[in-house]
Parts: C-alpha cells; structure tokens; sequence
C-alpha cells in the first residue's frame, strides 16, 4: 500500500495556518499536529522551571533539561486533540500572548528544534497526516507532497488572535496583539536557525480577504487533479 501523503503548512503568526490545517486534516481523515504548540510547551516549562528571565532564556540550563521534557498530544474529554506537557494537559495555558513571546524565544535554540523535529519526524513517518508550523517544508518534511505557504495583512492576523483571546475568555488589548505579531514576523523570519520562508515547491495562499470555507474551495480546487 502507498504510504499516504504529508501535507505541510507553513506561515506568519495567526494566519489561521491550525484553522485551515484542521479543516483539511478532517476532510481527509488525517492526522493534525501542531507544531507550534511544542514550542510553546517547552517555553511553559522554562517559565514554570525558572529558566526564562525577563526576556531571556536560560539557554545552557534549558538545554540540560531537554531530556526531561516530555510533549504529546491526546484527546481530551470532547475527543479533540490537546497538548500534554510532561502527562498534564496545557493547552489553555500555552495560548496566551506571554507564552508566544518566550516560545518564539526558545524556538530560537538550535538543540530545542533538534529535539521537536525528530519528534515531528516520527509523528508523521507513516503519512496521513497535517502538520503546520514554520519549518515544516522546508526542515521537517521536505518531501512532503503538498506544501502551502500562508499569509495575510498584519492588521487582519492581529484582529483574528485578538477575537481568539476574547473568544477564550483572556485579556487583550489589540494594539499590543498587533506589536507582539509583528516582533514574532520578524524574529520567525531572521533567525539563524531554520528562519521562516517559503519552502521550495509550496503554493503560496493570501488568506486576507478568505472565509474558511473560502479556503477550503481553493483547497479541494487546487489539490483535485
Ligand atoms: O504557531 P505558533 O504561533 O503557535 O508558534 C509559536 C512559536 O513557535 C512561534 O514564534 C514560532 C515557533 N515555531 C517554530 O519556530 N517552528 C515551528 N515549526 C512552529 C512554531
């Protein structure tokens, strides 16, 4: 039996890369990860273990400790895949714009990648499976058979991670939201270690002015030859 595809997609900060990931990922009947979540799991460990400072990570420390940290995804009481730290569940607490600013930090460390991308490796060997983040085609799955590279205006991405905040019930200030996007835009894309880009052979979606379901029909268009 042919191994099933990998469909990876990479993209700037809430350009709605999980929404559309899970959407396709449910059409399909594959598996979703989301990468980004990992990294936001071990920025969680840092802060709860006091290896983030301010602004800084205790870089030499928290690399000592990879081997302690354990990351996977399980279903939850409503059967919907969540991020489990060590066996607790956290997916609420890696949401928040605190954790996005240390996550793009330790994202940053070369040997915290090394170690989340086997991961991911391993989680996708098999096929049948959507995996977004910011490497994903170009580190992670270079092979993958299908490859998107997402986008929108700064302005629309802002106002889309302020209503999902809202949406959880946390604090927000839109102007702050705004900030914190366009720093993380700009650490993702120059860092040193697997900066953000287009990976060769991706298809590049504006999803600005598209619906979900917008989305979904450039989708099955695209993808049904
Ligand atoms: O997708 P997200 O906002 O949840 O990702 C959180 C941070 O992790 C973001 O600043 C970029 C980083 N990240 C990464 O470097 N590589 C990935 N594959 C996914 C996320």
């Amino acid at each position: 039996m042919n191994k099933k595809p990998v469909i990876a997609i990479d993209g700037y900060s809430s350009c709605g890369k999980s929404t559309f990931a899970k959407a396709i990922a449910k059409q399909m009947g594959y598996l979703y990860i989301d990468s980004g979540a990992m990294y936001r799991a071990v920025a969680l460990y840092g802060i709860r273990n006091k290896l983030v400072d301010g602004k800084t990570v205790q870089q030499a420390q928290l690399i000592n400790q990879l081997d302690n940290i354990q990351i996977d995804f399980r279903k939850n009481m409503e059967g919907r895949y969540a991020t489990f730290l060590n066996g607790e569940n956290v997916e609420d607490e890696i949401r928040g714009v605190e954790i996005s600013e240390h996550a793009s930090n330790v994202s940053k460390i070369k040997e915290v990648r090394a170690k989340l991308v086997a991961l991911q490796q391993a989680m996708g060997k098999n096929g049948g499976i959507v995996m977004d983040g910011r490497d994903i085609g170009t580190v992670v799955f270079p092979h993958a058979e299908i490859k998107i590279f997402m986008t929108a205006s700064p302005e629309i991405r802002a106002q889309r991670r302020y209503d999902e905040l809202k949406a959880r019930g946390m604090e927000a200030d839109y102007q702050e939201v705004l900030k914190n996007l366009q720093l993380r835009d700009l650490q993702d894309s120059t860092r040193t270690e697997s900066p953000l880009k287009k990976a060769d052979g991706a298809v590049v979606l504006d999803n600005s002015h598209m619906s979900p379901d917008d989305q979904m029909k450039w989708f099955r268009k695209q993808y049904s030859k």
